[in-house]
């Protein structure tokens, strides 16, 4: 199903709703969460929403999809510190209920085999947020990730290092490698929820609109997807065709 709404601020106030409504109705939900810019509108909003009428978060569980391998949780530029910053840092969601990748880890097989096994034992992921990167890339599933992935960890591409870099001081600061959970953990969120914002995400829209399911698209693995919801601004939305505009709105 797709959503498109005339701005970030409306995707962001529909995108909060909906994690509004998965907390109310399931206290005690397991989340998959994403970072990057197209989710701090959307945290901001959630945290406005929940500052307004309270909500109980005390028994969620969070996992992020990924983390830049190298980087502490203190470096502003990890995805640590993101999630901190712009969320958990002003929720009392028990620190031991909040999972992200251990950027750090050196005995990477075993850590990464530990969180997908972690999300699995819980019962899965009840809702995924997600993002999409220029090259279609979900978590850092970059193009050709298999779509049978577990957590793992990755080289990143070179696109999405440019893509990146601009977060960083200088692009030789930027990671080139990082831990994501794999396709088929995502795959098995019992819903999802893919957000891209503005005009830099319309061609790769355009491209998974017209996609086939192909491991040279990491985001089409989500078309097999029985609860998925897209959501869209005008901007990134502005390349599909006109009868899906009109049918999202
Ligand atoms: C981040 C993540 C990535 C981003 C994607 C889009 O945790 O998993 O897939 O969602 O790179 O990033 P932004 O929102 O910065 O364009």
């Amino acid at each position: 199903m797709y959503k498109i709404f005339e701005t970030v601020d409306d995707v962001s106030r529909y995108t909060a709703q909906r994690l509004i409504a998965k907390i109310t109705a399931a206290p005690a939900a397991k989340l998959g969460l994403a970072t990057g810019s197209t989710m701090k509108p959307v945290y901001a909003k959630l945290l406005e929403y929940i500052q307004q009428a309270p909500l109980d978060v005390s028994q969620l569980t969070t996992f992020n999809l990924d983390e830049y391998m190298g980087l502490a949780p203190q470096h502003p530029q990890s995805y640590n510190y993101f999630m901190y910053e712009h969320l958990f840092n002003h929720l009392n969601i028990p620190a031991d209920h909040i999972h992200l990748p251990d950027g750090l880890a050196t005995d990477t097989e075993s850590v990464c085999s530990a969180y997908s096994s972690i999300i699995q034992t819980l019962g899965g992921l009840d809702l995924q947020l997600l993002g999409i990167g220029s090259n279609g890339h979900i978590g850092f599933n970059e193009p050709q990730t298999s779509f049978a992935s577990r957590t793992h960890v990755v080289q990143l591409s070179e696109q999405t290092r440019i893509d990146n870099s601009r977060f960083f001081a200088e692009q030789s600061q930027m990671p080139t490698y990082a831990i994501t959970m794999g396709i088929q953990d995502i795959l098995d969120a019992k819903e999802i929820i893919l957000v891209a914002t503005g005009s830099n995400k319309s061609n790769i829209m355009a491209q998974f609109f017209n996609s086939e399911i192909d491991e040279q698209l990491p985001a089409s693995a989500l078309k097999q997807h029985k609860n998925l919801t897209i959501v869209l601004d005008r901007e990134a939305a502005a390349l599909l065709p006109e009868q899906t505009l009109k049918s999202a709105i």
